[in-house]
């Protein structure tokens, strides 16, 4: 798979070391009650979504959509590196799970996603693949779907994509489609070690051999782990592109492949159950 042709976000080293210098510090060493109130103070939706559910599908689609109307929301979601990269990943992971659909060897190809949230990476592979292809979106959140049905509708894809509400690791038993792709973007780096050997048990009893796996990794090159924690309660565990393999080989994933995105947050990874190692 050649590397996906996207147009992403950048900056220039000039504003990284004034962010590095400068911004980064004042985030993560100013009072964090302090912070918080001025967030508050701003109605910051980017704040309280992830006050209300840290980590959740929410704060994601505020970075997503990138036009918030509050001037907080406009300063960290246009000019944080957090968001941008996100960004970033959604593009490089969309174009690289639409290849994968239109490769798949059976048709429609199946992907099943995930902690998907309402979808939005998923929806917009499909509508850049060629070839026929569903999908089966896995969320503990009921009220994702209510957006992710929305979402799909307004995409023309209602009737390609079956919500299923549960925890990731229980649902196997209502997957009974054959699956040909497993999508895990944007979960692994809210999971502990031992969630994920339990979610790759999990995959591995519904994957067959030759199927794909997306997933990412993220470095804590941000700078901002600090202000996460203490401001918006946000724990994410950072782990290599090499740590996260460490998780998945045993079970037979291999032929992994990696793109990460250029302000070297996020790193899309992707591997073939049954590979060679
Ligand atoms: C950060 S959001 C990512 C959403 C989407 N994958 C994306 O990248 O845009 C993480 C999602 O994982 C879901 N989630 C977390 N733990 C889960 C679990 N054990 N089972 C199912 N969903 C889970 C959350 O509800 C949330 O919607």
């Amino acid at each position: 798979m050649k590397k996906p042709d996207v147009e992403l976000e950048a900056i220039n080293p000039l504003s990284r070391i004034f962010k590095k210098a400068v911004i980064n510090p004042l985030a993560n060493y100013l009072p964090a009650r302090l912070l918080k109130k001025f967030l508050a103070d701003g109605k910051s939706e980017l704040a309280l979504a992830n006050w209300q559910d840290p980590g959740g599908w929410r704060s994601m689609v505020i970075s997503y959509n990138g036009n918030p109307e509050k001037t907080w929301d406009k300063i960290m979601v246009n000019g944080g590196m957090v968001p941008m990269a996100l960004r970033n990943r959604r593009k490089i992971g969309a174009a690289c799970i639409a290849e994968l659909l239109d490769n798949a060897a059976h048709r429609p190809a199946h992907a099943v996603c995930l902690g998907a949230g309402p979808g939005h990476i998923i929806t917009d592979a499909m509508l850049k693949a060629e070839k026929d292809c569903r999908a089966t979106l896995v969320d503990i959140s009921s009220d994702a779907f209510e957006y992710g049905r929305k979402l799909a509708r307004e995409k023309g894809l209602e009737n390609r994509v079956t919500f299923l509400q549960g925890d990731v690791r229980e649902v196997k038993d209502r997957i009974t489609e054959r699956v040909d792709l497993v999508k895990m973007i944007g979960i692994c780096e809210y999971l502990s070690d031992s969630q994920i050997t339990s979610i790759v048990e999990t995959i591995s009893q519904i994957m067959p051999e030759g199927a794909a796996l997306v997933c990412n990794s993220i470095s804590d090159s941000h700078g901002t782990d600090r202000f996460f924690r203490r401001v918006f309660g946000l724990h994410m565990i950072h782990r290599s592109p090499e740590k996260l393999k460490s998780f998945f080989e045993p079970a037979g994933f291999a032929d992994w492949r990696v793109y990460p995105e250029p302000l070297g947050i996020y790193t899309l990874m992707i591997a073939k159950k049954g590979g060679q190692s």
